[in-house]
Protein backbone atom coordinates (compact mmCIF):
# COMPACT_ATOMS: atom_id res chain seq x y z
CA UNK A 1 0.00 0.00 0.00
CA UNK A 2 1.13 3.17 -0.74
CA UNK A 3 1.21 6.38 1.87
CA UNK A 4 -1.18 9.08 0.64
CA UNK A 5 -0.49 12.49 -0.55
CA UNK A 6 -2.01 15.30 -2.41
CA UNK A 7 -2.28 19.29 -3.51
CA UNK A 8 -5.54 21.15 -2.59
CA UNK A 9 -6.12 24.51 -4.37
CA UNK A 10 -8.98 26.21 -6.75
CA UNK A 11 -8.38 26.08 -9.47
CA UNK A 12 -5.86 22.96 -9.65
CA UNK A 13 -6.04 21.23 -12.69
CA UNK A 14 -2.43 23.58 -14.01
CA UNK A 15 -0.75 21.88 -11.07
CA UNK A 16 3.01 20.78 -11.61
CA UNK A 17 3.21 19.10 -8.17
CA UNK A 18 2.02 15.43 -9.30
CA UNK A 19 4.28 15.55 -11.82
CA UNK A 20 7.23 16.57 -9.53
CA UNK A 21 6.51 14.36 -6.84
CA UNK A 22 6.04 11.63 -8.81
CA UNK A 23 9.38 12.00 -10.22
CA UNK A 24 11.00 12.20 -6.98
CA UNK A 25 9.51 9.35 -5.62
CA UNK A 26 10.63 7.15 -8.95
CA UNK A 27 13.91 8.45 -7.93
CA UNK A 28 14.11 7.39 -4.16
CA UNK A 29 12.36 4.48 -4.47
CA UNK A 30 9.15 5.83 -2.22
CA UNK A 31 6.52 4.18 -2.48
CA UNK A 32 3.90 7.19 -2.05
CA UNK A 33 0.58 8.48 -4.27
CA UNK A 34 0.47 12.12 -4.99
CA UNK A 35 -2.70 13.54 -6.56
CA UNK A 36 -4.59 16.84 -7.04
CA UNK A 37 -7.67 17.69 -5.43
CA UNK A 38 -10.33 20.44 -6.12
CA UNK A 39 -11.97 22.09 -2.99
CA UNK A 40 -14.92 24.32 -3.33
CA UNK A 41 -13.68 27.84 -2.75
CA UNK A 42 -15.97 27.57 0.74
CA UNK A 43 -15.14 23.79 1.37
CA UNK A 44 -11.05 23.78 2.43
CA UNK A 45 -11.95 22.59 5.87
CA UNK A 46 -14.47 20.03 4.67
CA UNK A 47 -12.04 18.76 1.86
CA UNK A 48 -8.81 18.26 4.47
CA UNK A 49 -10.68 16.88 7.38
CA UNK A 50 -11.74 14.09 4.69
CA UNK A 51 -8.30 13.14 3.74
CA UNK A 52 -7.16 13.26 7.67
CA UNK A 53 -10.23 10.65 7.73
CA UNK A 54 -9.43 8.62 4.68
CA UNK A 55 -5.73 8.08 6.09
CA UNK A 56 -3.39 10.68 3.72
CA UNK A 57 -0.06 11.25 5.25
CA UNK A 58 -0.14 15.11 4.31
CA UNK A 59 -0.53 17.21 1.32
CA UNK A 60 0.74 20.39 -0.32
CA UNK A 61 -1.79 23.44 -0.14
CA UNK A 62 -1.87 25.97 -2.79
CA UNK A 63 -4.18 29.03 -3.93
CA UNK A 64 -6.17 30.49 -1.87
CA UNK A 65 -5.93 28.33 0.55
CA UNK A 66 -2.51 28.81 2.35
CA UNK A 67 -4.25 31.23 4.84
CA UNK A 68 -7.17 29.00 5.68
CA UNK A 69 -4.50 25.97 5.74
CA UNK A 70 -2.53 27.97 8.41
CA UNK A 71 -5.56 28.49 10.99
CA UNK A 72 -6.66 24.72 10.62
CA UNK A 73 -3.48 23.57 11.73
CA UNK A 74 -2.71 22.62 15.07
CA UNK A 75 0.93 23.13 15.61
CA UNK A 76 3.09 25.30 13.07
CA UNK A 77 7.03 25.87 12.25
CA UNK A 78 8.54 29.18 12.99
CA UNK A 79 8.58 29.63 9.05
CA UNK A 80 4.97 29.23 8.58
CA UNK A 81 4.25 31.31 11.43
CA UNK A 82 6.08 33.87 9.99
CA UNK A 83 4.73 33.42 6.62
CA UNK A 84 1.21 33.12 7.99
CA UNK A 85 0.38 30.70 5.77
CA UNK A 86 1.13 26.73 5.28
CA UNK A 87 1.74 25.12 1.89
CA UNK A 88 2.57 21.91 3.07
CA UNK A 89 0.73 19.96 6.01
CA UNK A 90 1.58 17.11 8.17
CA UNK A 91 -0.82 14.24 9.42
CA UNK A 92 -0.45 12.33 11.79
CA UNK A 93 -3.56 10.64 13.30
CA UNK A 94 -5.90 13.28 13.80
CA UNK A 95 -2.94 16.28 14.19
CA UNK A 96 -2.24 18.88 11.58
CA UNK A 97 0.72 20.06 11.40
CA UNK A 98 1.46 23.07 9.13
CA UNK A 99 4.83 24.06 7.51
CA UNK A 100 5.69 26.69 4.56
CA UNK A 101 8.58 25.39 2.08
CA UNK A 102 8.11 28.17 0.02
CA UNK A 103 10.61 30.22 1.28
CA UNK A 104 13.40 27.78 1.48
CA UNK A 105 12.53 26.60 -2.34
CA UNK A 106 13.49 30.04 -3.16
CA UNK A 107 16.92 30.11 -1.12
CA UNK A 108 17.58 26.99 -2.45
CA UNK A 109 16.88 27.44 -5.82
CA UNK A 110 18.82 30.72 -5.74
CA UNK A 111 21.69 29.31 -3.41
CA UNK A 112 22.36 25.96 -5.36
CA UNK A 113 20.87 25.80 -8.50
CA UNK A 114 21.94 29.67 -9.45
CA UNK A 115 24.85 29.48 -7.48
CA UNK A 116 24.57 33.29 -5.92
CA UNK A 117 25.37 33.26 -1.98
CA UNK A 118 22.81 35.05 -0.20
CA UNK A 119 25.20 35.58 2.69
CA UNK A 120 26.43 39.56 3.00
CA UNK A 121 24.39 40.45 0.05
CA UNK A 122 21.94 43.13 -0.63
CA UNK A 123 18.57 42.05 -1.16
CA UNK A 124 16.03 43.94 -2.45
CA UNK A 125 12.32 41.92 -1.57
CA UNK A 126 9.46 43.73 -3.96
CA UNK A 127 5.76 42.71 -2.42
CA UNK A 128 4.47 42.52 0.70
CA UNK A 129 1.49 40.14 0.17
CA UNK A 130 1.40 36.39 0.59
CA UNK A 131 4.24 35.45 -1.84
CA UNK A 132 6.57 37.48 0.15
CA UNK A 133 5.72 36.56 3.65
CA UNK A 134 6.07 33.32 3.11
CA UNK A 135 9.80 33.40 1.89
CA UNK A 136 11.28 36.71 4.32
CA UNK A 137 12.22 34.36 7.01
CA UNK A 138 14.06 32.16 5.53
CA UNK A 139 15.81 35.21 3.38
CA UNK A 140 17.14 36.15 6.64
CA UNK A 141 18.45 33.25 8.02
CA UNK A 142 20.47 33.22 4.80
CA UNK A 143 22.29 35.95 6.60
CA UNK A 144 22.26 38.96 3.52
CA UNK A 145 23.68 42.21 4.54
CA UNK A 146 20.29 43.96 3.96
CA UNK A 147 16.65 43.26 3.21
CA UNK A 148 15.01 46.21 1.86
CA UNK A 149 11.18 45.46 1.30
CA UNK A 150 8.93 47.51 -1.13
CA UNK A 151 5.62 47.78 -1.97
CA UNK A 152 2.83 49.54 -3.59
CA UNK A 153 1.43 49.84 -0.51
CA UNK A 154 3.71 50.77 2.07
CA UNK A 155 1.69 50.47 5.32
CA UNK A 156 1.44 46.56 4.09
CA UNK A 157 4.88 46.17 4.16
CA UNK A 158 5.34 47.79 7.24
CA UNK A 159 2.75 45.19 8.93
CA UNK A 160 4.44 42.68 7.34
CA UNK A 161 7.84 43.36 9.15
CA UNK A 162 6.06 43.71 12.02
CA UNK A 163 5.12 40.65 12.17
CA UNK A 164 8.58 39.27 11.70
CA UNK A 165 10.49 41.59 14.11
CA UNK A 166 9.15 38.56 16.89
CA UNK A 167 12.02 36.71 15.58
CA UNK A 168 15.64 37.84 15.79
CA UNK A 169 16.46 39.92 12.65
CA UNK A 170 19.69 40.29 12.05
CA UNK A 171 20.30 42.18 9.11
CA UNK A 172 19.26 45.55 8.24
CA UNK A 173 15.97 45.50 7.29
CA UNK A 174 13.79 48.33 6.21
CA UNK A 175 10.64 49.53 3.75
CA UNK A 176 10.47 51.76 0.77
CA UNK A 177 8.33 52.68 -1.49
CA UNK A 178 8.92 51.79 -5.43
CA UNK A 179 9.84 55.31 -6.06
CA UNK A 180 12.06 56.01 -3.66
CA UNK A 181 14.49 52.74 -4.99
CA UNK A 182 17.28 54.42 -6.26
CA UNK A 183 20.34 51.97 -5.09
CA UNK A 184 21.84 48.98 -6.97
CA UNK A 185 20.96 45.49 -5.59
CA UNK A 186 22.87 42.48 -5.69
CA UNK A 187 19.09 40.23 -5.87
CA UNK A 188 15.88 41.87 -6.67
CA UNK A 189 12.83 39.02 -6.04
CA UNK A 190 10.42 40.12 -7.27
CA UNK A 191 7.32 38.38 -5.64
CA UNK A 192 4.55 40.72 -6.46
CA UNK A 193 1.57 39.63 -8.93
CA UNK A 194 1.86 42.23 -10.83
CA UNK A 195 3.36 40.13 -13.77
CA UNK A 196 0.04 38.25 -14.26
CA UNK A 197 -1.64 41.09 -15.84
CA UNK A 198 1.57 41.99 -17.30
CA UNK A 199 1.99 45.45 -15.51
CA UNK A 200 5.58 46.71 -14.68
CA UNK A 201 6.44 48.03 -11.75
CA UNK A 202 7.63 51.54 -11.70
CA UNK A 203 10.77 50.45 -10.37
CA UNK A 204 14.41 52.49 -11.56
CA UNK A 205 16.39 50.80 -14.53
CA UNK A 206 19.20 51.96 -12.09
CA UNK A 207 18.94 49.13 -9.33
CA UNK A 208 19.74 46.57 -11.70
CA UNK A 209 23.39 46.00 -12.99
CA UNK A 210 25.62 43.32 -14.39
CA UNK A 211 26.10 41.80 -11.16
CA UNK A 212 22.84 41.49 -10.01
CA UNK A 213 20.29 38.37 -9.65
CA UNK A 214 16.75 39.91 -10.98
CA UNK A 215 14.22 36.46 -9.59
CA UNK A 216 10.67 36.75 -10.80
CA UNK A 217 8.70 34.17 -8.01
CA UNK A 218 6.35 33.84 -11.29
CA UNK A 219 7.28 30.79 -13.71
CA UNK A 220 5.50 30.19 -16.93
CA UNK A 221 6.03 33.24 -19.03
CA UNK A 222 8.54 35.87 -18.87
CA UNK A 223 7.02 38.84 -17.27
CA UNK A 224 7.43 42.96 -17.75
CA UNK A 225 9.95 42.80 -14.58
CA UNK A 226 11.79 40.03 -16.11
CA UNK A 227 12.29 41.80 -19.32
CA UNK A 228 13.41 45.14 -17.71
CA UNK A 229 15.66 43.41 -15.52
CA UNK A 230 17.54 42.00 -18.73
CA UNK A 231 17.69 44.99 -20.82
CA UNK A 232 19.43 46.16 -17.92
CA UNK A 233 22.20 43.74 -17.82
CA UNK A 234 20.73 41.55 -15.09
CA UNK A 235 21.01 37.68 -14.78
CA UNK A 236 17.17 36.70 -14.68
CA UNK A 237 15.81 33.77 -13.63
CA UNK A 238 11.80 32.58 -13.16
CA UNK A 239 10.35 30.47 -10.49
CA UNK A 240 9.86 27.18 -11.86
CA UNK A 241 13.19 25.89 -9.61
CA UNK A 242 11.49 27.48 -6.33
CA UNK A 243 8.50 25.56 -7.64
CA UNK A 244 10.75 22.04 -7.31
CA UNK A 245 12.45 23.16 -4.33
CA UNK A 246 9.78 23.75 -2.23
CA UNK A 247 8.48 20.52 -3.22
CA UNK A 248 11.12 18.91 -2.44
CA UNK A 249 11.53 20.68 0.97
CA UNK A 250 7.82 19.02 1.49
CA UNK A 251 8.74 15.48 0.29
CA UNK A 252 11.94 15.59 2.72
CA UNK A 253 9.69 16.17 5.44
CA UNK A 254 7.33 13.78 4.47
CA UNK A 255 9.34 10.88 3.51
CA UNK A 256 12.85 11.99 5.21
CA UNK A 257 14.72 11.77 1.98
CA UNK A 258 16.25 14.61 0.12
CA UNK A 259 15.49 14.33 -3.56
CA UNK A 260 17.85 15.46 -6.28
CA UNK A 261 16.02 18.25 -7.61
CA UNK A 262 18.22 19.55 -10.78
CA UNK A 263 16.86 16.49 -13.28
CA UNK A 264 13.37 17.57 -12.04
CA UNK A 265 13.85 21.21 -12.90
CA UNK A 266 15.20 19.71 -16.44
CA UNK A 267 12.32 17.43 -17.59
CA UNK A 268 9.35 20.31 -16.39
CA UNK A 269 11.64 23.01 -18.53
CA UNK A 270 11.70 20.64 -21.51
CA UNK A 271 8.01 20.33 -21.56
P1 LIG B 1 0.28 36.73 -3.31
O1 LIG B 1 -0.19 35.65 -2.39
O2 LIG B 1 0.53 36.29 -4.73
O3 LIG B 1 1.44 37.50 -2.73
P2 LIG B 1 -1.40 38.91 -2.56
O4 LIG B 1 -1.32 38.55 -1.12
O5 LIG B 1 -2.69 39.38 -3.12
O6 LIG B 1 -0.96 37.71 -3.48
O7 LIG B 1 -0.27 40.02 -2.84
C1 LIG B 1 -0.04 40.53 -4.11
C2 LIG B 1 1.19 41.42 -4.08
O8 LIG B 1 1.44 41.94 -5.39
C3 LIG B 1 1.08 42.62 -3.18
O9 LIG B 1 2.34 43.00 -2.70
C4 LIG B 1 0.51 43.68 -4.14
O10 LIG B 1 0.74 45.01 -3.76
P3 LIG B 1 -0.26 45.76 -2.73
O11 LIG B 1 -0.02 45.15 -1.39
O12 LIG B 1 0.13 47.18 -2.79
O13 LIG B 1 -1.65 45.50 -3.25
C5 LIG B 1 1.34 43.35 -5.36
N1 LIG B 1 0.74 43.82 -6.61
C6 LIG B 1 -0.29 43.25 -7.28
N2 LIG B 1 -0.55 43.92 -8.43
C7 LIG B 1 0.34 44.95 -8.48
C8 LIG B 1 0.60 46.00 -9.39
N3 LIG B 1 -0.12 46.13 -10.51
N4 LIG B 1 1.60 46.86 -9.13
C9 LIG B 1 2.33 46.72 -8.02
N5 LIG B 1 2.14 45.77 -7.09
C10 LIG B 1 1.17 44.89 -7.32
Amino acid sequence: MSDKYAVIGNPIAHSKSPLIHEAFAKQTGQKISYERILAPLDGFEVTLESLVTQGYKGVNVTVPFKLEAYELCQTHTGRAFVAGASNTLIFNGGHIAGDNTDGAGLVNDIEKNLEVCLQGKQILLLGAGGAAQGVLQPLLEAQPKVITVANRNVDKAHLMLKRLAIKQATCGISVLSFEALTQQYDVIINATSAGLTETALPIANGIFSNNSLAYDMMYGRETPFMQQARENGAQVADGLGMLVEQAAEAFYIWRGVRPETQPVIAMLRAL
